[in-house]
């Protein structure tokens, strides 16, 4: 591996997320680390260029490489160059697949933003055992999906004893905007909930929970705090799935772990208007004339501006009890979607490229693959992973 020509190659550079990714990187990958570019069209991908070397002279040299999805000898070149792939090219259940083929194949550790639940299963069911056999990892949601929870519940576990049963209970508050390429992800999504459901059931046949643990996800009504007074909404999001995973691997979380996450609003009117607003998008996302009438609401390559993003922040706040313990954490940052995101995405790039890490290969997760290296970076980078006194 060391003999790639890259340590990182960053896939989709001329987005909205992908080009504030490889800003995040300019301004913060370690001397002598080797990165470049990839994407379809060279021009953007020179004005990318252009845009990161005022952020760092060195980058005006960043070699450029061209690749298209629909190309896969092209996917094939990027992958076999590279230490780690980083991609934000989505909808990924429209784009990804390619992709996690050629890195799996190629044996080249693999990070995305996906928050689609039907793209992970596919993955997982196409690609996992190649990536096992040539050691590639394939790591999926490394964006505000589904690092805050998967991080946060690994970091709250280890708070608490092992050795009796844990509940992890996450509530997220957050105030921000989305991009032209999360909208287009969430209509493609609600546009395939029955494809969704077909393929999670092929996923657990394939990949069945361990025998010896109980790990439980439950969800229902929305319910009131009675500490907070806030109304709580299951989010029938990917981060349960994927915190559930890394419960099922690693032995931190115990015999019997159950977690919980929900948004949390201070009023039933934000509650009642944001579940109808879902609702409507649900049922608007089956019709194709009004699902591609919606997609030109947000252009892909359009995303909330700075000045907004400087006004945006998250806190997931997370109450575990084991054993007659109780601790309470919580991550939090600022623009949870983009800026954090990049971050995050970034961090993730480049601890799979420079730390020491646990032995794992196929698709893991955050937790399972990065675990306290990652945890480190990212508190190092400002997002605030800690114990809160309550
Ligand atoms: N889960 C999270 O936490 C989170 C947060 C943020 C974003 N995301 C996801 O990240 C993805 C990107 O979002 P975004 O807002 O950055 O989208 P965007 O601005 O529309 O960017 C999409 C990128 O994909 C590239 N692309 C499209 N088709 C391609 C092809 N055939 N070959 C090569 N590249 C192609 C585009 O290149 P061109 O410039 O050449 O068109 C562009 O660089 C979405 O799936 C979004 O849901 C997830």
């Amino acid at each position: 591996m060391s003999e790639r020509q890259y340590d990182i190659v960053v896939f989709g550079a001329t987005g909205f997320t992908g080009g504030l990714t490889a800003e995040y990187l300019a301004a913060h990958v370690p001397d002598g680390c080797r990165w470049a570019l990839a994407g379809r069209n060279t021009t953007r991908l020179e004005a990318v260029r252009r845009r990161l070397s005022s952020i760092d002279p060195a980058c005006a040299d960043l070699p450029l490489l061209q690749a298209d999805v629909t190309d896969t000898a092209s996917l094939r070149t990027v992958a076999e160059s590279a230490r780690v792939v980083v991609t934000t090219v989505g909808p990924y259940l429209n784009y990804g697949e390619p992709l996690v083929a050629a890195c799996a194949e190629a044996g080249t550790d693999y990070v995305d933003l996906t928050g689609e639940p039907e793209f992970v299963d596919r993955m997982y069911l196409a690609h996992h055992e190649t990536a096992r056999r040539t050691g590639a990892r394939l790591v999926h949601a490394c964006g505000l999906d589904s690092i805050p929870y998967d991080l946060g519940a690994y970091f709250t576990v280890g708070q608490l004893p092992d050795d009796a049963p844990t509940t992890v209970d996450a509530q997220i508050r957050a105030n921000a905007e989305f991009s032209g390429g999360t909208f287009a992800s969430a209509l493609t999504a609600f546009s395939r909930a029955r494809h969704m459901t077909d393929v999670a059931k092929r996923r657990r046949r394939a990949d069945p929970r361990p025998a010896d643990r109980e790990i439980r996800t439950p969800s229902g009504p929305p319910t009131r705090d009675s500490e907070t007074g806030r109304w709580l909404v299951p989010m029938p999001t990917l981060d349960p799935q994927i915190v559930a995973r890394s419960a099922a691997t690693l032995p931190r979380y115990g015999t019997s772990f159950t977690y919980r996450q929900s948004a949390a609003m201070k009023r039933l009117t934000t509650l009642v208007a944001t579940g109808a607003g879902l609702g409507v998008l649900a049922v608007a996302a089956q019709i194709p004339p009004v699902r591609s009438a919606l997609g030109k609401i947000r252009k892909p390559g359009d995303g909330p501006s700075a000045q907004r993003r400087a006004r945006s922040w998250f806190q997931v706040r997370f109450t575990g009890e084991a054993g007659g313990q109780r601790v309470v954490t919580e991550v939090a940052g600022g623009d949870p979607g983009y800026d954090e995101t990049a971050k995050m995405l970034s961090e993730s790039a480049l601890c799979l490229a420079f730390d020491e890490l646990p032995d794992t290969a196929g698709q893991v997760t955050t937790a399972v693959a990065m675990g306290d290296s990652l945890v480190t970076r990212l508190q190092n980078a400002g997002l605030r992973i800690r114990v809160l006194d309550e």
